[in-house]
């Protein structure tokens, strides 16, 4: 693939932490897995890797009321906006945010009772993702993420060009089931994120921001065309969602 313009990541970033969040997912998927997780002690020590500017860890600090959360992304703009909005929500006591790689985030080994991760652990590659969070828990501990598969074997090309570019090694639901029970894991149940949970907190702000962007781009022919390139987005989900799905996996280390 050509290098993206200098001006690329600048405008990617510009829309995205403006965003709820920065993938799909909402408050009533997170309840779902969150209820796959029964034994889950009433006041659990709760890990968010790749957080983001935060929109699921307020799910689950609303969804945990007793829950203190840890928070971590290495994008520190993201970071800070999350700060911002803990203070502004009076949720600093309960969330600590971090900027750190997930990898090498210094977080004390078998000490969370829960690990979340929404639309992040692929960046690791998951065996050496899962392998991480399998570390982090306490025996008995869940793990609860989401991650993206393909569900036709014959995308359209655009489609598979735009996955491949950025995750490789993306399979299918059986191959990251296969990846859990690898790692040592017991799966406690999965389910397919629908479709309005790609919308409501991601692509429909997503679609409005680019409107305001273009507007205060109007005279910049450069900006304007990347914009259209990062609207092609939200525009292939809305042509071929059904060749692939983010799926919200449970699992538990029983150790
Ligand atoms: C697709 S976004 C999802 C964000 C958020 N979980 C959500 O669903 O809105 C992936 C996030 O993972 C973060 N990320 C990627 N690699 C990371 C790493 N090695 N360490 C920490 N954060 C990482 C990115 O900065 C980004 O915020």
């Amino acid at each position: 693939m050509s290098e993206p313009s200098p001006r690329f990541w600048p405008l990617f970033f510009e829309l995205y932490e403006s965003l709820p969040r920065q993938g799909p997912g909402n408050r009533e998927c997170a309840g779902r897995a969150l209820a796959l997780c029964r034994e889950l002690p009433a006041a659990p020590a709760v890990l968010d890797l790749g957080c983001g500017v935060g929109g699921q860890t307020l799910h689950l600090a609303g969804l945990l009321p007793d829950a203190l959360i840890t928070a971590v992304d290495h994008h520190a703009p993201s970071i800070e906006r999350l700060r911002a909005t803990l203070t502004a929500r009076g949720l600093t006591g309960r969330i600590h945010p971090r900027v750190a790689d997930m990898a090498a985030a210094g977080l004390p080994p078998a000490s969370f009772d829960l690990v979340w991760s929404e639309g992040a652990l692929y960046n690791l590659g998951i065996d050496r993702a899962l392998r991480l969070c399998r570390g982090l828990l306490r025996r008995g501990g869940y793990l609860a993420f989401t991650d993206a598969v393909w569900r036709r074997d014959d995308p359209p090309a655009a489609i598979r060009a735009s996955f491949e570019s950025d995750y490789p090694a993306m399979g299918r639901i059986e191959d990251l089931l296969a990846a859990i029970a690898r790692a040592g894991f017991t799966l406690e149940g999965h389910f397919t994120l629908p479709d309005e949970a790609w919308w409501e907190e991601f692509y429909t702000p997503m679609e409005a921001r680019l409107e305001e962007l273009r507007a205060i781009y109007r005279t910049d022919p450069e900006a304007l065309t990347l914009l259209t390139q990062l609207a092609r987005e939200p525009e292939l989900h809305r042509a071929c969602s059904d060749c692939y799905a983010y799926e919200f996996c449970v699992a538990r280390w029983l150790g």
